[in-house]
């Protein structure tokens, strides 16, 4: 059966000639969550542009078999919904709820629906209080619960995610993790919250230098000490304490 996602051999240099990616291979299963981790400066979030065609390495990314680049725009971005690891990049509508129905009135959906999709996102999200607030007066956290709405109204078979609790305050992430984990799609979750992808993956990679350095199952990479340690990583908290 053809994977959701393969990456084979990516590599990415930016304009300014930093080497981003050094050959990067991965697949996702349909139905699978995973964990993508790494230091600062990894490739983590320049990987996950290249899933949804706003960047193009060389090397091939495909999308339930197809490049991405033989994809339709539009149906990409409909099928791989990605979040930003900064919020502002998201949001370009003079309200959150604006914002939240972009999407879903470009898929179709007449103003009515979308509307009542939206707002059931931002309420699942937390947001729904910021409906009519524009997004860019709104606090790092309040935006990142906003940004994450967008992308959940357009329903896409694949969440990617980078950072998606960053700058909540404790019961945010709480009610974050607990959206993303009743949602039934596969989703690669980019974060340095192990605790969190923990809890939200089953599988995880470690990119470190633009290279994949190990993939396994959840438990068993952020328990190896060594591993994690050669790579800027500390064992989560719940998993050392023995
Ligand atoms: N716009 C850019 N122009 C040039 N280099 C960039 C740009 N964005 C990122 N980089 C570089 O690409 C490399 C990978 O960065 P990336 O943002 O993908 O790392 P990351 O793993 O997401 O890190 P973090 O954990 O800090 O979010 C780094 O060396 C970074 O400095
Ligand atoms: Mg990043």
């Amino acid at each position: 059966m053809t994977a959701l996602l393969e990456i084979d051999d990516l590599h990415f240099a930016w304009p300014d000639g930093t080497q981003a990616l050094r050959g990067v291979s991965l697949t996702l299963e349909e139905g699978r969550s995973l964990g993508l981790i790494g230091p600062n400066g990894a490739g983590k979030s320049t990987l996950l542009l290249h899933l949804n065609g706003i960047l193009h390495g060389s090397g091939t990314v495909r999308v339930r078999g197809t490049p991405v680049e033989d994809w339709p725009a539009d149906d990409l971005r409909a099928t791989v919904g990605l979040v930003f690891e900064d919020p502002a990049d998201q949001l370009f509508m003079p309200t959150a709820l604006e914002d939240v129905c972009f999407g879903p009135l470009n898929l179709g959906l007449s103003s009515e629906e979308a509307r009542a999709r939206a707002m059931a996102v931002l309420e699942a999200a937390g947001a729904a209080h910021l409906a009519e607030r524009p997004p860019h007066h709104l606090s790092a956290g309040q935006m990142r619960r906003v940004a994450l709405a967008t992308v959940l109204a357009m329903e896409p078979e694949l969440l990617v995610i980078d950072e998606p609790v960053m700058a909540l305050d404790p019961e945010g992430r709480e009610a974050i993790i607990g959206l993303l984990s009743a949602l039934p799609q596969s989703r690669i979750i980019a974060s340095h919250d192990l605790e969190m992808v923990l809890q939200l993956c089953d599988q995880v990679a470690i990119l470190d230098e633009g290279r994949i350095h190990a993939t396994g199952p959840v438990r068993k990479i952020l328990s190896d000490e060594d591993l994690l340690r050669a790579h800027g990583l500390r064992v989560p908290g719940s998993l050392s304490e023995s």
